[in-house]
């Protein structure tokens, strides 16, 4: 095969140096607390953007928005997850965008099996959240470092001192302030930087548009003009040093402590030191492990999995992307890799990277780097790709489904697209599609989130013309079984076994009551929860 590029021109050197430059990251929060502002001011502060605006009012300018299908605009929320690269002192950093809806959905958890370090962003005026602490667990179940931003300190909210313990008690992860506020929650008058124990102001610009200027004096400067507030602040940082909330690289790094920044985002207080956090102490993409605990280097030749595929991107041409992100080498445009699941090559003509709802080709992509492979209808969802040495990485993890509803299509002369429809966006990881055989002919749909559901009903209407009919369950809770337990489930009734696509068995409950009930007469009876299970 003609190659029109040259690998050797990427030592592992080179390879090795953009990768340390490398900072793969998602913020994780619960909606409403700052997601899509910081985001925005993120970019902002790193020259990405001009001037920081209402991303939901924004047009014609290069779009910190990553929604774009239909259904997300119609609602004005964001589905699908896409990346964000910028630049910002040296760095690289590739910003993956989680969607921020309520009701959640499993591409959240897979992007951020393809993050390095996340950030947390909190409400002062309300800590910790169901979604926060869901995105937490699964942060925690990869050992994820994260930093925590307490945001919207303009406004009126809690004490500080109060979330600090409530982070510590509630998910177990010690915050560490980096900086410290001085002033209550709606009255902020700056922050003390712990570490040089010196205190910064920031210069006001409406809403945050532009970037305002920073000023620092000593704390003694600053007691002459705002006396009580900065003794209180003074004070308070004692008691955080006597406690030892002190930053620790290794206990950040194990995903255990978590440097801590005050800010608001909106006014951009606190924005540039939590991005130089992210630039000075997330940590860059490291060697991961293959399936069989094998290390592979940043620096072996190119690898990368797939953590989210994606139909029908662009209405205009049918096409599927697959996001990969690169874990090893050089990805370079023209590749021919290996897919590790089914050994065949798979050319890497039409490779782009996103931004927002852009799309641009990309040529060259390091370690950290998410690459949008275009019409890869053959790839799925946790597929290694690899050039010249064989790797495999572990599955993703497949989460427990907590919302059951058999799906018919209402119009009998589109089966056909039905049913394409339904493989389609389930190889996407729209949704778990089970089969329960005592009605094989109607697929029963396994969802973490409604949204789901309703991204799916959509899709399937609006892509495949297929009109359909979703009857709801009531079952709830799910454990994966085998066939022995199986057969003695069936005799019990009210418990629901069904076969999932991937050949795993799942039985489903109605509540925790039966189950726990079940557990404890038949405890050797084999019932293993999922990864997010209740
Ligand atoms: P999300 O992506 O996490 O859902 O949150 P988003 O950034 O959309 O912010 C939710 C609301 O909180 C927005 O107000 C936003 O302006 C506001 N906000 C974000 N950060 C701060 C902050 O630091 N201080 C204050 N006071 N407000 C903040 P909205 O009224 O819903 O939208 P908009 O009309 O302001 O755009």
């Amino acid at each position: 095969m003609d190659q029109d590029y040259n690998l050797a021109e990427y030592s592992p050197r080179l390879i090795a140096e953009q990768t340390n430059r490398r900072r793969t990251f998602a913020i994780i929060s619960h909606p409403d607390a700052g997601k899509t502002t910081l985001t925005e001011k993120f970019l902002l502060f790193s020259g990405a953007v001009i001037e920081a605006g209402s991303i939901k009012a924004r047009q014609g300018r290069r779009a910190a928005r990553s929604d774009w299908m239909a259904i997300e605009q119609q609602r004005g929320i964001s589905i699908s997850s896409t990346v964000m690269q910028f630049e910002y002192r040296s760095h690289t950093f590739n910003l993956l965008d989680t969607p921020g809806h309520r009701d959640f959905s499993e591409d959240t958890y897979r992007v951020l099996s393809a993050c390095d370090s996340a950030v947390m962003v909190l409400d002062v005026a309300k800590g910790i959240e169901p979604q926060t602490l869901k995105l937490f667990e699964v942060c925690r179940s990869q050992n994820l470092p994260i930093v925590t931003f307490l945001n919207k300190y303009d406004r009126p909210g809690r004490d500080p001192l109060e979330l600090i313990d409530e982070i510590e008690e509630m998910i177990g992860l010690q915050p560490t302030p980096i900086t410290w506020p001085v002033g209550p929650p709606g009255n902020f008058l700056g922050v003390i930087d712990r570490h040089d124990k010196t205190f910064i102001t920031y210069e006001r610009t409406a809403r945050g548009a532009h970037i305002g200027a920073e000023q620092k004096t000593t704390i003694e400067d600053a007691r002459d003009r705002i006396g009580t507030h900065i003794e209180k602040a003074v004070e308070e940082c004692s008691l955080l040093e006597e406690v030892g909330a002190n930053f620790d690289r290794e206990s950040f790094l194990q995903g255990k402590s978590s440097p801590l920044f005050v800010g608001s985002a909106l006014t951009n207080f606190g924005v540039k030191h939590l991005l130089d956090a992210v630039a000075t102490l997330s940590p860059p993409p490291g060697e991961r492990l293959d399936d069989e605990g094998n290390v592979r280097s940043v620096t072996a030749p190119f690898s990368g999995f797939v953590f989210k595929m994606q139909a029908n991107m662009n209405p205009s041409h049918r096409d599927h992307v697959a996001f990969v992100r690169v874990c090893s080498g050089a990805f370079i445009r023209g590749m021919t890799v290996v897919n590790a699941e089914t050994k065949r090559p798979f050319a890497t003509k039409y490779a782009t990277t996103m931004f927002g709802n852009e799309r641009s080709t990309l040529e060259v992509a390091f370690p950290g780097d998410i690459v949008g492979l275009v019409n890869a209808s053959e790839l799925r969802i946790g597929d290694t790709l690899y050039l010249d040495e064989p790797v495999k990485y572990p599955e993703l993890i497949t989460f427990a489904p907590e919302l059951f509803a058999y799906i018919r299509s209402t119009d009998t002369a589109k089966s056909k697209q039905f049913k394409k429809g339904l493989e389609q966006l389930e190889r996407e990881g729209v949704i778990q599609v089970l089969f329960d055989p005592k009605q094989p002919n109607t697929p029963l749909l396994g969802a973490v989130g409604e949204m789901q559901f309703d991204v799916l009903t959509y899709r399937l209407e609006s892509e495949f013309q297929a009109k359909v009919e979703l009857r709801r369950t009531s079952y709830r809770f799910v454990r994966l079984t085998d066939e022995p337990t199986s057969a003695a489930l069936d005799k019990l009734g009210g418990v629901l076994v069904a076969h999932r696509s991937d050949g795993e068995l799942l039985a489903l409950f109605e509540n925790e009551f039966r189950l726990k009930r079940i557990q404890s007469d038949h405890p050797d009876w084999n019932l293993e929860p999922l990864v997010g299970s209740g």
